[in-house]
């Protein structure tokens, strides 16, 4: 079994780590998966270097993004996109030395318009393995000895794939690993992640390790893309938005012991709640309330009475009216009868 992967200097035990989602992994997100334990690797959200670099504080909220990066516990990812060498370098030789970031990882992945067509960023560069080569060699020189990583799609479309291109650049270029998501870029979320596909680019690595992401639900699943598919680990994104123990279940799964039971519905409640005070800490009370309903909604996700829970909560505009409607509304164990 696989227990653990090395990403330059840096031990990833187990080899599970936590995928970087905009708007979600911050600082509050994190901090919980480090009180549930069993992520590996915990990333931030993708940071643009453009607007880091150029804007300083006035830039779109970029170096807000990095709240409490400082001062967490490591090992933590900074992820960073642009597509100009210069910036990349400058953040990322900000990240790695003022930031102390265990790895700097950059986005070859994006799909969303505004990164992908108007900023020729994110899967914008799968089109062309050579630039995303010297975007990750300049990055990796800028942060040495801290490891510059990659995480890129399988390409931009079906008839296009060109995953083992890419990853060989990356390996070439001086990057310590790399991620593939196994959809193309078209896909966005849609269809299912090929793993057949993820799978071929580990015979076109030389050392680097190969981490495997895409639709992984449950700690069983986890396992078995572990032990079937020659990936050196996983990343999970959203199941750990509606299921943020999932990680400690899948580290206890890897140690061969029985996992703890899944969290009776008021341990949930108990633990959004938790999630609700870190992210009043991390964005005051009215940024955080708005922000808390997206976590919420997830929490709610096929849980008994989820719809009736999610058309209220989306709809609070206080602290008082959160709290609330997750003591009215979030379900709970119905009593034995
Ligand atoms: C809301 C959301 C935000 C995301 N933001 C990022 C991001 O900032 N950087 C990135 O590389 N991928 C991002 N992704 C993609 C995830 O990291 C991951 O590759 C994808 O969700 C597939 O994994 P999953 O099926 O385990 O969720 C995002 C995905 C979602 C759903």
């Amino acid at each position: 079994m696989k227990t653990s992967l090395r990403i330059g200097d840096v031990v990833v035990s187990p080899p599970v780590l936590s995928a970087p989602m905009a708007g979600y992994t911050n600082y509050a997100y994190r901090e919980l998966l480090r009180r549930l334990g069993g992520a590996g690797l915990i990333a931030t959200e993708m940071v643009s270097a453009r607007a880091f670099v150029h804007m300083g504080a006035r830039g779109l909220g970029e170096p807000e993004r990095l709240w409490g990066v400082q001062d967490e516990p490591r090992p933590l990812a900074v992820q960073i996109w642009d597509n100009c060498p210069e910036t990349l370098e400058e953040l990322a030789a900000k990240l790695a030395h003022d930031f102390k970031a265990s790895v700097v990882d950059l986005n070859f992945g994006c799909p969303a318009p505004a990164i992908a067509k108007r900023s020729a960023s994110g899967s914008y560069l799968l089109r062309d393995p050579e630039k995303v080569g010297e975007l990750v060699g300049r990055v990796a020189k800028a942060c040495a000895p801290t490891p510059a990583t990659a995480k890129i799609r399988l390409g931009l479309t079906a008839d296009t794939i060109n995953a083992v291109d890419v990853a060989q650049a990356v390996e070439g270029a001086g990057g310590a690993a790399i991620t593939v998501h196994g959809r193309t870029a078209r896909q966005m979320y849609s269809g299912v992640a090929d793993w057949d596909e993820i799978a071929k680019v580990k015979s076109a690595l030389r050392a680097i390790p190969l981490i495997g992401n895409g639709d992984i639900k449950t700690a069983a699943q986890a396992v078995e893309r572990l032990e079937k598919y020659p990936v050196d680990g996983i990343m999970i994104g959203r199941a750990g938005l509606d299921r943020p123990w999932l990680f400690r279940e899948i580290a206890q799964l890897l140690r061969g012991e029985t996992p703890d039971p899944e969290p009776t519905l008021l341990e949930q409640r108990n633990l959004l709640l938790e999630h609700f005070q870190l992210v009043l800490k991390r964005f005051g009370t009215e940024l955080g309330v708005t922000l808390m309903r997206r976590f919420a909604v997830c929490y709610s996700k096929g849980r008994p009475g989820g719809r009736n829970f999610r058309d209220k909560i989306s709809r609070v505009s206080s602290e008082r009216e959160f709290l609330d409607v997750v003591a009215n509304e979030f379900v709970v164990d119905l009593p034995e009868t």
